[in-house]
């Protein structure tokens, strides 16, 4: 009893965050193969330098308190990297799947390319319509492009075909995530890169490990990057 409550109050420090953290890269780096060793670029990510002046952290406490929960939304640490990501890789085309502070992030992302003349495209999706909504809410509330919000049903049928840069997949409940993700990953071409949220559910990361198999692409465990109070972790796929 003493051992069993003393373990529980150990899992919920810092220590014992950095612990479970360890044994998850462990095990990641045992599934991935040759540990998925992270392209050069992704090397040179340091959270502490994505937001000097603090907007991005603002604006999700502003989201997930006036939207939305801090365990419905992408947390902050993989929004930082998607930060970092969107302006390292620099992509042109955009899949937000699972409308809601990403799609702020990825926006703010097309209005910074805007303004030094270049176009990205930034197509956001969910599988309900609600979401849809109070995201496009959001996004106008701070002075962001809300075009290019739809159904991901929609979205399959009209740009299906398209082949995007960057695809973020968190779209919809565990049960849609699972059954949309062949799908998600059919959407890619050989450069593009795809990140995949909520690895730490058991189904989840066991889908991609399968896909990952049987269409040989190459996963990179984020969870050194992205591992947050919830447990959460996001991996990388591409080609
Ligand atoms: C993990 S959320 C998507 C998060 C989105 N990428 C973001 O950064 O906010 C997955 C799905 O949950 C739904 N959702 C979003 N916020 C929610 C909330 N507060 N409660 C219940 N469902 C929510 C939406 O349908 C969304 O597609």
């Amino acid at each position: 009893m003493i051992i069993d409550r003393s373990l529980a109050w150990l899992k919920r420090t810092n220590l014992g965050r950095q612990i479970a953290k360890a044994k998850i890269i462990a095990r990641n780096q045992n599934d991935l193969g040759a540990p998925g060793k992270l392209p050069g670029w992704l090397e040179a990510y340091d959270s502490k330098r994505i937001d000097p002046d603090g907007v991005i952290r603002n604006d999700y406490e502003d989201y997930v308190t006036s939207i939305s929960e801090a365990d419905k939304v992408i947390s902050l640490e993989l929004a930082y990297l998607l930060w970092f990501i969107l302006n390292n890789i620099r992509p042109r085309s955009v899949v937000d799947l699972g409308s809601g502070f990403s799609s702020y992030l990825f926006r703010s992302y097309q209005k910074r390319c805007a303004e030094t003349g270049e176009d990205c495209r930034v197509l956001s999706c969910d599988d309900d319509e609600y979401w849809l909504k109070c995201t496009a809410r959001f996004l106008q509330r701070k002075g962001l492009s809300f075009s290019g919000l739809l159904l991901w049903n929609e979205f399959l049928a009209r740009h299906g075909h398209e082949k995007p840069d960057l695809i973020l997949h968190d779209l919809g409940c565990m049960p849609v995530r699972l059954k949309t993700l062949a799908d998600v990953l059919a959407l890619g071409s050989a450069r593009t890169i795809t990140i995949v949220d909520d690895i730490h559910k058991e189904p989840m990361r066991q889908a991609v490990l399968k896909q990952i198999r049987d269409c040989g692409l190459r996963g990179y465990d984020l969870t050194g990057f992205t591992y947050d109070r919830f447990g959460r972790y996001a991996w990388m796929l591409t080609a």
